[in-house]
């Protein structure tokens, strides 16, 4: 049987995972996987996850199944997390899946079901596993302009014109924060005029939301979903809590939905879980337990946020930091970017051979295109060698 396969090209990221992990050279840096680093270079356990842990352990009673959907009181909670207290529930409705990935995989196949005919929109540039996911649901995928490669800040110019293109074809899907991979962030009166043209063309909006609290704060991050809500009479929301509980091989991550009201939520709900059944069937219980316990206790949900602010606090000094000893030692702005972007990644707009001068003659590994990962960098002598060698491949 197995003779008649030709060969499958390996995810990039992970390649570049084994490459690193083979180098034999000390002082190698890694800057290209996507998850948070401590200044130790360790990706912690949660504080909050740890004694949530201890809780579970003590309280749980069964490994019997929990159900299609997961668990009720995760849905409940990611629901308010994502959209806001004030939002409309009647109309929202949140499945549990596997992970963030999961939950992207769960709408485009949920929609799929009725909008085959439509085309998918995804940013330039934009994480290497979006078109993946939305051609394996069946779905044509194209890309819309976002990233100015000039100047590393979001052309909402050729974005807007390109949405003003568009119209009831079309599902566009949206960072809603912390942009993967270029870390250039629309601002709040950009997303205003997104959600209002999106409305009025008919466009039917998807959002990407895999690290809500790593940009500004929990709620700073939800604007452009929440603005959107306000607008439009149905959308979608894939939610990850790999980064922002740490969480990443628990595989915890929601799917959410506002329908046009609360018949329509529940049949597209319904399509959700039949899609569920006929693939893993039932999300896995463990993480998000843990995140149900975390955020219905007010003193886990407390020491969760301040780690998470201290999370965020590192990204930004990081940031900063970056910034300046760029500027500094190459006698120039031209890094100043990296300062004014959000979340884990910048888009330092490298060619192919400087990334692989970076790696050869560096021990710097980042993704294609100059992705760095500003979380993975120790903010010792680390950050200088990192500066010296991209000024070095880049000079
Ligand atoms: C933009 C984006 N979406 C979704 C995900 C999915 O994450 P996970 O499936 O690990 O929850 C990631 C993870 O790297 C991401 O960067």
């Amino acid at each position: 049987m197995f003779e008649k396969f030709e060969p499958t090209p390996q995810d990039p990221i992970i390649k570049l995972m084994g490459m690193f992990r083979e180098d034999p050279r000390d002082d190698k840096i890694d800057v290209g996987v996507g998850v948070f680093r401590d200044n130790n270079g360790q990706t912690p356990i949660m504080q909050a996850v740890r004694m949530a842990e201890d809780r579970l352990h003590d309280q749980q009673t069964t490994k019997a199944y929990v159900g299609l959907a997961g668990d009720e009181v995760f849905n409940t909670e990611i629901t308010k997390l994502v959209f806001g207290h004030d939002a409309d529930m009647d109309r929202i409705r949140a499945v549990q899946t596997p992970g963030g990935c999961g939950a992207l995989r769960m709408l485009s196949d949920m929609l799929y079901r009725i909008a085959s005919d439509r085309k998918f929109w995804v940013s330039d540039p934009t994480w290497g596993n979006h078109y993946p996911i939305f051609r394996q649901s069946g779905f044509e995928v194209d890309a819309y302009p976002y990233l100015n490669r000039e100047s590393k800040t979001v052309n909402v110019d050729a974005l807007m014109e390109k949405l003003s293109t568009l119209g009831k074809q079309d599902i566009v899907v949206f960072h809603a924060c912390c942009h993967n991979p270029s870390g250039a962030e629309l601002q709040p009166g950009d997303w205003d005029d997104i959600a209002k043209v999106v409305a009025k063309n008919g466009i039917f909006p998807y959002f990407d939301m895999a690290y809500q609290g790593f940009g500004n704060s929990l709620e700073d991050d939800a604007y452009s979903i929440r603005t959107m809500a306000k607008e439009v009479e149905s959308m979608v929301v894939a939610s990850s809590c790999s980064k922002n509980f740490g969480l990443y091989r628990d595989r915890v991550g929601c799917s959410l939905l506002l329908g046009e009201s609360k018949e329509t939520a529940d049949i597209a709900r319904a399509h959700i879980l039949s899609n569920a059944r006929s693939s893993y069937s039932m999300p896995p219980d463990h993480g998000a337990a843990l995140v149900g316990l975390i955020m219905t206790d007010p003193e886990l949900k407390m020491n969760w946020e301040n780690e998470l602010g201290e999370m965020r606090a590192r990204m930004l000094s990081l940031r900063n930091k970056m910034s300046i000893v760029l500027k500094e030692k190459s006698n120039s702005d031209r890094w100043d970017f990296i300062a004014d972007h959000r979340g884990m990644f910048s888009l330092l707009v490298l060619t192919d051979e400087e990334v692989e001068s970076l790696r050869n003659d560096h021990g710097v590994y980042a993704v294609a295109g100059g992705r760095i990962n500003i979380a993975g960098l120790k903010d010792d002598d680390q950050l200088n060698r990192f500066a010296d060698a991209l000024i070095s491949v880049t000079r």
